[in-house]
């Protein structure tokens, strides 16, 4: 069986980030999604809105588990014996840092990371942009899961 970690702020999950699980679900057996708890960002949702958010939206896929992290997520995924760690790629740009980032994770630890494309029509969306179209009023429509589209709606009012 293999187990993918899926990590990422999700402040708050976008879209493109449902469109990467969703191909997670597709090619791994297991997949967890991993909600950083990271103290250096200040964060609009908290953990456990995340959490709750990625659970109803990913809810429909039996194989996916959201759990939540601190420290390095090399650590979190040798708990969780995980073979691999999933990130999305939405255009060249994102993969420097992520080659990175991979080449780092695997000095740290053995695992690998496999990069997944985000669908063309994902390709700008992001969380912060996300934020900063909620917050003036924008409509939300294709960029997040309506469970997403009225938590930033309370949040903003
Ligand atoms: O959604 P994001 O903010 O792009 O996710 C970044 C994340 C959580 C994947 C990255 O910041 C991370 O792995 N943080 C955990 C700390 C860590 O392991 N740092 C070393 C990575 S090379």
């Amino acid at each position: 069986m293999t187990v993918a970690v899926v990590p990422g702020s999700f402040d708050p999950p976008t879209l493109g980030h449902v469109d990467v699980i969703g191909r997670a679900v597709d090619v791994f057996d297991q997949v967890i999604i991993a909600v950083v708890e990271n103290p250096s960002k200040s964060a609009l949702f908290t953990v456990e809105e995340r959490t709750s958010m990625l659970e109803e939206i990913c809810g429909e896929w039996g194989n996916t588990t959201v759990d939540h992290f601190n420290g390095l997520l090399v650590d979190f995924a040798r708990l969780k014996e995980a073979d691999v760690i999933v990130k999305g790629l939405r255009a060249v740009s994102d993969f420097e840092y992520e080659l990175q980032m991979a080449q780092m994770n695997h000095h740290l630890s053995t695992v690998h990371t496999v990069f997944l494309p985000t669908s063309p029509e994902h390709a700008y969306l992001s969380s912060s942009l996300v934020k900063e179209v909620g917050r003036f009023g924008g409509s939300l429509d294709g960029l997040v899961s309506p469970v997403v589209a009225a938590a930033l709606k309370e949040r903003f009012e």
